[in-house]
């Protein structure tokens, strides 16, 4: 009995250790990814030629398998300037940038020698286009994403809901015909990883249509073991079944702040990939509102852009990117060196606070009317100014019984109008000690003054 006890105890103990360890190994990886604040999306691929949904178009039968593979044909990639886009990304102050190097369709971006559907074998790009933007990232100092579909709807042992014809010729499968189809898929898309693994040597795999299969059917739990094998330092999004290392909501902000570390995902129109006929562009000031409110929750934002075939990015996002990184620039305090900002009842918009918890950064959305106001706040204040422009702004304390715990309001006087930014203005409260907040219901002052 004793010696089951023991065992037992033991085995708590030890679970219990190699869990923290996970953990800690988990926080080294993020820790980049925490206090990346913007990353960018791209999706770039064969749908840009004909302005299409990138591989959803053959899913819903708005085009024929055929018809959609023959843009392969226009996709020159004879502009693509790696290095141009690299610079711009760390100009506007991203830390990392993810590209698709296999979408749903099938078509790969990089040498793949698992299938003849690449860029190098099937368009007049004729090269390798993952390579040149892994390392030109890399000189600037950016994290590499590699974006991945898990479903495949080219690959012939994938089955698919729309017609095609048999692609079998585009896949070698030496000595693989006694195998199970489904088998056959896994060492496929695992082999694909390998070779990207081994080639590119990402820090982020960004996975995509896991909900396809199941997680036994992928065998996700060994493909992370793998991938972490090939890139100990590698983090993994949160489309690899239960597996990934961080939440990924996308094109909606959640209302309620996720828990953990996340990023959301979000596209400059409707499509992610380059889609001339859609204009419907989100304004520079919602881009900008969206990226706070991001922040302000704890998240990284993962700003979309669908470049053109030949490799150019389109003027309206080229600018949306510069107009976002000018306001980041203006505000680089408040940006990187900031955590999530204050629960809900504080401040009546998103907030955040440094890392010391020493400054609380107040986002004002809209032009203040009357007063600035905070809640809550239990602390001395140092003094209050507008970035950017550096305006001190005078303050009251008012209301409350700070001797009985009762909270007081802060009252901001408003910023000059010539300090107020065209799109998100950002004031800074320094704090004479740790930030310190007022959680409580309210109650009596049993004790005056
Ligand atoms: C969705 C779409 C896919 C796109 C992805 C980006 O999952 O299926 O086309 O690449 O979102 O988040």
């Amino acid at each position: 009995m004793k010696f089951k006890l023991l065992i037992s105890i033991i085995l708590v103990f030890s679970g219990l250790a190699s869990a923290q360890t996970q953990n800690i190994e988990l926080d080294n990886r993020l820790d980049w990814f925490k206090k990346a604040k913007l990353g960018i999306f791209i999706h770039w691929g064969y749908y840009g030629v004909n302005g299409v949904t990138e591989s959803w178009s053959m899913y819903h039968k708005k085009i024929s398998y055929q018809d959609y593979m023959q843009q392969g044909e226009k996709f020159t990639a004879n502009k693509y300037n790696p290095e141009e886009w690299a610079e711009l990304f760390k100009k506007i102050g991203a830390q990392y940038v993810v590209m698709t190097t296999k979408h749903h369709d099938g078509v790969a971006l990089w040498d793949t020698k698992l299938s003849h559907l690449n860029m190098i074998e099937k368009t007049p790009a004729k090269r390798d286009l993952v390579a040149p933007y892994a390392k030109a990232l890399r000189k600037n100092g950016l994290k590499v994403g590699l974006y991945y579909s898990l479903c495949d709807w080219s690959h012939p042992d994938y089955d698919v809901v729309f017609p095609r014809p048999n692609t079998k010729k585009d896949y070698p499968q030496k000595g693989q015909k006694k195998m199970d189809s489904w088998e056959r898929f896994v060492l496929f898309y695992q082999g694909q990883l390998k070779e990207l693994s081994s080639q590119f040597n990402p820090d982020l795999y960004w996975f995509d249509g896991d909900w396809e299969k199941s997680e036994e059917q992928w065998h996700s739990k060994a493909l992370k073991d793998s991938l972490l094998s090939w890139n100990p330092n590698v983090i993994v999004n949160s489309r690899l079944n239960q597996y990934g290392d961080y939440k990924t909501p996308e094109q909606g902000v959640p209302v309620v702040r996720p828990e953990g570390p996340w990023e959301f995902c979000m596209t400059m129109n409707d499509n992610w990939g380059y889609y001339p006929s859609d204009t419907n562009y989100k304004p520079a000031s919602q881009i900008i509102r969206t990226f706070v409110e991001v922040i302000s929750k704890g998240g990284n934002l993962l700003l979309n852009i669908g470049p053109k075939p030949d490799g150019t990015i389109a003027t309206e996002q080229k600018e949306l990117l510069e107009t976002l990184g000018d306001w980041i620039n203006k505000h680089r305090s408040a940006v990187f060196e900031t955590t999530a900002g204050l629960p809900y009842g504080h401040f009546y918009g998103p907030t955040l606070t440094s890392k010391d918890r020493k400054k609380i950064y107040l986002c004002l959305f809209d032009d203040p009317k009357n007063y600035i106001q905070l809640t809550g706040i239990q602390n001395k204040v140092a003094g209050i100014k507008v970035l950017g422009s550096n305006e001190e702004l005078a303050f009251t304390r008012n209301g409350g019984a700070a001797w009985n715990n009762i909270p007081v309001i802060l009252r901001i006087n408003i910023p000059k109008d010539e300090n107020l930014n065209k799109y998100v203005s950002i004031i800074e409260v320094s704090l004479e000690d740790e930030l310190k907040l007022y959680r409580g219901h309210g109650n009596a002052v049993e004790l005056n003054d």
